[in-house]
């Protein structure tokens, strides 16, 4: 088991009323398994994965990772588990568009304190597997949108996580760019990660091992 939540809830308080965002929702996730999560905006799905990496603190409920508590109380572990452990893909890509592609590829890296030949080598690598290792040295806002989002997904696998979450990650792309993302990602589910997608796209939602719809907070299998 990669991950497991349990019995989770959050709300909020806007204008005096508390709203229930995440209402007793739970799921487990297992090595090698892609979900797809979809839903109404504004039904919590971003909430819910700021959770899994400790953005956003839940009301209750406990997270496991790898059969271990996630310690919500301590800022430290939370953000080591985030570096080491999680990667993440934004629908913004979230690149630093005056660096190149390497030192964005090679940041958490550099966050982790290991960034060292063996790692830049291993950043090549994935950056291959993205298919754009030729723009290594390319400044990361002179590229399209597709590429910008490989780029991201390299970052996201250069500290070797176990759970990669992807919020909307095809939603600035066209529709065969962003099929071309979802198979990258399956080949990152075919060497062991697991991965947690948000989606509004139906064959992302066929091809995913499981897929939820979000719904009055909780999920619901479809
Ligand atoms: N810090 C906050 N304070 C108050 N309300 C919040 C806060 N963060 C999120 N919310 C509310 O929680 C609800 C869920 O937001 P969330 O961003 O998780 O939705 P979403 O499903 O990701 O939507 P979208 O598809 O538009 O990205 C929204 O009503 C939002 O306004
Ligand atoms: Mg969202």
């Amino acid at each position: 088991m990669i991950i497991s939540i349990n019995n989770i809830n959050k709300s909020y308080k806007v204008a005096g009323e508390k709203i229930n965002v995440i209402d007793n929702l739970s799921l487990e996730l297992e090595r090698g398994e892609i979900i797809a999560i979809t839903g109404r905006s504004g039904c919590g799905k971003t909430t819910l994965l700021n959770i899994i990496t400790g953005i956003t603190k839940p009301d209750n409920g406990t997270i496991s990772f790898r059969e271990k508590k996630l310690k919500y109380w301590s800022d430290f572990s939370m953000s080591r588990i985030r570096n080491r452990e999680i990667g993440q893909i934004f629908q913004t890509f979230r690149l630093l568009d005056d660096e190149t592609v390497m030192t964005n590829v090679m940041m958490p890296a550099r966050i982790r304190g290991n960034a060292g030949s063996a790692v830049r080598n291993y950043a090549i690598e994935i950056l291959g597997k993205a298919g754009i290792a030729e723009y290594q040295n390319t400044r990361a806002g002179l590229l399209s949108g597709g590429q910008k989002q490989r780029v991201a997904i390299a970052r996201a696998l250069v500290n070797r996580p176990s759970l990669i979450l992807a919020d909307e990650p095809d939603a600035n792309l066209d529709g065969e760019t962003s099929m071309e993302i979802f198979t990258l990602l399956e080949m990152l589910k075919r060497e062991g990660k697991s991965i947690i997608i948000v989606t509004h796209k139906d064959y992302m939602l066929k091809k995913a091992d499981r897929t939820y719809k979000m719904e009055k907070g909780s999920l619901r299998e479809l």
